[in-house]
């Protein structure tokens, strides 16, 4: 191998065509990962290129001109007009001008993280991708989340789907999962994709509301769409208002193809299993959160990994063989499907680590350009009509958002793998290609860059048979739009359920036209009767019994609507409960890890039982924080002072998974003279958040949540636990945190919740 490696110029007996040659092969051997150091840093590396740090240096201009006076613009005179010939002003204006570019059309608002990913085993007997290949080799990415209706200021906490966005940066070029939290999507062809993300974004004559679904444009959208109601179930569940962007499933959506050396072709969806478990706030929280703290997601990401709890998730895969591809209930190639994780399971074969936060929200976050059309050998697409018009939006969408088809050039998006074609020039060019030749033949390179056979890592594409006839249509295999919506409705605990009602009650409570609600009622019904009669009785409607239009609207003029309403088939199974997220077997609640506990405390709280449940609390990996009357020291009985991490006007119950309350009778006495502690206190009950109290501190809970709970071992020094809420006035600590670790671990309490 060695022998093939080259030097700058051709030595005797060689032409310049087997140099370039010799060069092309060197590449191989690094596309092979044979001279790769296998450096999971290999795209900190490369970013450190363009990084700038001004510590110790002087002020310049654009140019590299020190500059004297920051401070005023040159004049003729102290009270004279600026003048033009000022440089430096006009370039520091100029600059500040353009600052701005425009905001992605969907998924504005989002947050991003480095980090890596490694294979657990070879997959090699399903996909020659090099970065799947070799448990040694960690694969640098960058993951972008996302929500998709609200602008780039907008709250994180917004009812909406999450975009889950993965760049790897493989040695083979870069390879993009461009997924969401939710398995399936609204519509089943791009075709319909402006329709939907007009009818979901502001309603365009008075631009209200932001970041919000629940207005009339998009219920009527939906109401005349029926392949949208099982995506419907997912928005209006609890998935659709995650607890952290480190809590929350991540999907590919679309069925893409494994391919193998030897060419063999599976279908393939791709899962993210988030290892913190799944986990959500409740809607009014999503709302209070949205005031309190707009940045929620985007400040638990960053904290989590400042503080090195870095978030991970599993890489899952479901492959289904080409032989099976019309054995299920629905086709394969429709993205409003999901497989039922009980029909084809989910094989776990790696992980994602996110370590390293970006250096800079614009250069990286902002000017990553995802694509679905990245994929590197061993991956492929498959005809899903959706994913066929994301394969042209992508691109197309960043030439202007990002200014000019160099955008691959930008730091965060060039690829680790090198680059070499006959694409030259255009705005913002940064590469200086060398030689004469920018096509292909040619004979004055020696034919550089060559094309890669197969066999050197060249992308071919899979050799699908296509016989058909060039057709506006749909497959009939695509109109059995509610059974999964069932499916998934069915495989919900009853809280969920219960949630999905309040959902479609307070969304269609904001919808102002009445037969926007009807049609709505009419297509809940098709997905459950029950469901539909309980949103329209919070509506102060019926379920219409008939409707005067076909259920599906979205039918060619002159064609006859009845083949396109939509029919039932029988389904493998009634209920999965890998869709709900609290009898879900795949994520366990024990664990709770990186949660966020208010300790309520005020001068002479008793600082024995604080420092023991803090102690407890951060062996299990939480976050104990104390909320405090106002900043600074508190004193606690022994004298120990601790700083007041927030005060009662800073922090919230909503910004907390759990809240203690410590003994001591002047501390009590203080908190109970605070309003705002007991309103700190209901509302974490409210949302069923696990609650806990010790010695004086649980005479506070019994005030604050007036018989909401029982406290059964008043006298005794037992542990009471009932509904999460962990009391004893003379128990130990050790005990009562034992108790309020696992009610934590559990996430809510739902039981506390009555009804719709
Ligand atoms: C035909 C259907 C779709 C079209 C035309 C479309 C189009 C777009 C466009 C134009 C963007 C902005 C990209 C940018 O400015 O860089 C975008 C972003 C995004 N889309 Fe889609 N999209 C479609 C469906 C989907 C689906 C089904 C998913 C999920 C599987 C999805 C996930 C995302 C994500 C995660 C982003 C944000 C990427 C980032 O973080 O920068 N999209 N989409």
């Amino acid at each position: 191998m060695t022998t093939r490696r080259t030097s700058k110029k051709p030595s005797k007996g060689q032409t310049s065509k087997t140099v370039a040659k010799a060069k092309a092969l060197q590449n191989v051997e690094r596309l092979d990962g044979k001279l790769d150091p296998r450096n999971n840093d290999a795209k900190i590396d490369d970013l450190q290129k363009n990084t700038e740090d001004s510590a110790g240096e002087f002020l310049t201009t654009n140019q590299g001109v020190r500059i004297n006076d920051n401070q005023n613009s040159l004049k003729a005179g102290e009270r004279g007009a600026t003048l033009l010939e000022d440089f430096i002003l006009r370039e520091k204006i100029t600059h500040f001008d353009h600052e701005r570019i425009p905001e992605r059309v969907v998924h504005a608002r989002g947050s991003a993280a480095h980090g890596y990913f490694q294979v657990y085993e070879s997959m090699s007997d399903f996909t020659k991708a090099g970065f799947l290949q070799d448990p040694s080799l960690k694969t640098p990415v960058f993951v972008r989340f996302s929500t998709v209706a609200g602008s780039r200021g907008s709250s994180d906490l917004a009812r909406d789907v999450r975009g889950f966005a993965v760049k790897f940066y493989t040695q083979q070029g870069n390879f993009d999962i461009v997924g969401n939290n939710m398995p399936v999507f609204f519509i089943q062809d791009a075709m319909k994709f402006p329709d939907l993300v007009h009818a979901v974004k502001p309603e365009p004559h008075n631009e209200i509301p932001q970041a919000a679904s629940a207005h009339d444009t998009f219920w009527d959208f939906i109401s005349l769409m029926p392949e949208s109601m099982h995506m419907i179930m997912w928005v209006m569940s609890d998935r659709a208002i995650p607890r952290s962007l480190r809590m929350m499933e991540g999907f590919g959506v679309h069925t893409f193809r494994l391919i193998n050396e030897r060419g063999k072709s599976r279908f393939v969806k791709f899962h993210w299993k988030p290892l913190l478990g799944l986990h959500s706030v409740v809607w009014d929280e999503a709302q209070k959160i949205s005031g309190k703290d707009p940045d929620f997601h985007r400040r638990d990401l960053w904290e989590a990994i400042e503080n090195g709890d870095f978030p991970e998730w599993e890489f899952g895969v479901q492959i289904v063989e080409e032989k099976d591809e019309h054995k299920f209930s629905f086709d394969l190639l429709d993205p409003t499907k999901i497989i039922p994780e009980e029909i084809v399971p989910v094989r776990r074969i790696g992980k994602l680590t996110l370590n390293r936060n970006p250096d800079n929200f614009f250069a990286e976050t902002e000017q990553v350009a995802f694509h679905v059309g990245n994929i590197v050998p061993g991956i492929d697409f498959t005809n899903d009509p959706l994913m066929q018009g994301r394969l042209f939006s992508y691109t197309d969408t960043q030439l202007i958002r990002l200014g000019g088809p160099n955008f691959h050039e930008i730091p965060i998006n060039r690829p680790v793998a090198p680059v070499h074609n006959n694409q030259r020039d255009g705005f913002m060019r940064q590469t200086v290609n060398h030689g004469q030749t920018s096509y292909e033949p040619n004979s004055l390179r020696g034919g550089c860059p060559f094309q890669a056979g197969v066999d050197m890592g060249g992308f071919q594409s899979f050799a699908e048979r296509i016989d058909a006839q060039k057709i506006r249509a749909r497959s009939a295999s695509f109109f059995d739009h509610f059974s999964q919506a069932t499916l998934f409705y069915n495989s919900q605990s009853e809280p969920e359920k219960q949630h999905i009602i309040r959902a479609l009650r307070f969304e269609l409570g904001k919808v102002e036209t009445p037969p926007i609600r009807e049609r709505m009622l009419a297509l809940l019904a098709q997905v459950d009767k029950g469901l539909a009669n309980s949103v329209a009785e919070g509506l102060g409607a019926k379920v219409p019994k008939k409707l005067d239009k076909p259920l599906n609207m979205s039918f060619p003029a002159g064609v006859d609507p009845r083949k396109f309403q939509p029919k039932r088939l029988p389904q493998e199974i009634d209920s999965s409960p890998a869709l709900s997220m609290v009898n879900n077997p795949n994520f366990p609640k024990d664990s709770i890890k990186t949660r966020k506990v208010a300790v309520l405390l005020a001068d002479g709280f008793d600082a024995a039982a604080v420092d023991q449940m803090n102690k407890v609390l951060l062996t299990a990996g939480a976050m104990p924080k104390t909320v405090a009357p106002r900043l600074g020291l508190v004193t606690g009985s022994n004298g120990v002072q601790l700083k007041a991490d927030f005060s009662f006007l800073t922090a919230s119950s909503v910004l907390f998974d759990a809240v203690f309350v410590p003994g001591g009778d002047t501390s009590v006495a203080a908190l109970v003279a605070e309003k705002d502690s007991g309103e700190f206190i209901s509302e974490a009950y409210k949302h069923c958040k696990a609650i806990a109290g010790s010695g004086a501190g649980v005479g506070l809970l019994a005030t604050s949540l007036a018989g909401d709970f029982t406290e059964s071992d008043e006298a005794g020094t037992g542990v009471t636990i009932d509904k999460g809420v962990v009391t004893s006035r003379d128990g130990s600590i050790k005990d009562i945190a034992k108790a309020f670790v696992a009610a934590i671990a559990l996430h809510r309490h739902w039981e506390r919740e009555t009804g719709p």
